[in-house]
């Protein structure tokens, strides 16, 4: 999920151009169609080495289009609970991208038809909804907790500022289609209780 997240921020992001787009949309493709056999099924080496690709295919789309602010919330997440990478980042992308879909719409197009959808006399954002519905699919399908809590972490004692002010200051945001304030930072966190 860590890689479909590479792969979504590095799309969406306005610093995309038609060669990390390829990238993206290539890993895109081959996570939802792979991701899901490979964690069913730890030896089908076809999944597993597909998996591989989209992996290299998201990290040259992001090294070269940077990422966005479901990295910097997920940073700060991983590091102030001890929290799996890839798991911070799932639960989070359908928060923020659901936000950046309400500024940018049009960047969900190749989102959604990497992900299955047949775009053509669809808006951009029915585009938009069926990414976001998708990823979330894709991550109840391979065991991502929906709460913070099914992880042990209770709202009353999350550190919402704190971690808000340092996600707003990590490098990751830049990337992001828009810059989300303190306030709109905090009820992100907030959605994961
Ligand atoms: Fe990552």
């Amino acid at each position: 999920m860590d890689a479909l997240t590479h792969a979504v921020e590095a799309l969406v992001t306005p610093a995309a151009y038609g060669v990390t787009r390829k990238l993206s949309i290539g890993a895109i493709e081959l996570i939802k169609e792979y991701l899901p056999r490979a964690v069913e099924n730890g030896q089908d080496i076809e999944a597993r080495e597909s998996m591989v690709h989209a992996i290299f295919l998201g990290g040259m789309a992001f090294n070269n289009a940077g990422l966005g602010y479901v990295h910097s919330m997920a940073h700060q997440l991983g590091a102030a609970y001890n929290l799996p990478h890839g798991v911070c980042c799932a639960m989070l992308l359908p928060v923020v991208e659901r936000e950046n879909a309400q500024r940018v719409p049009a960047a969900f197009r190749d989102v959604a038809k990497a992900l299955g959808l047949h775009i053509e006399g669809k808006t951009d954002q029915e585009c938009a909804d069926y990414a976001i519905s998708e990823i979330e699919k894709l991550s109840e399908t391979v065991g991502i907790p929906k709460k913070l809590t099914e992880l042990d972490i209770n709202e009353e004692e999350f550190n919402f500022e704190y971690l808000s002010q340092n996600a707003l200051i990590d490098a990751c945001a830049l990337g992001n289609p828009f810059m989300p304030t303190l306030e709109e930072t905090i009820a992100f966190y907030k959605e994961l209780f």
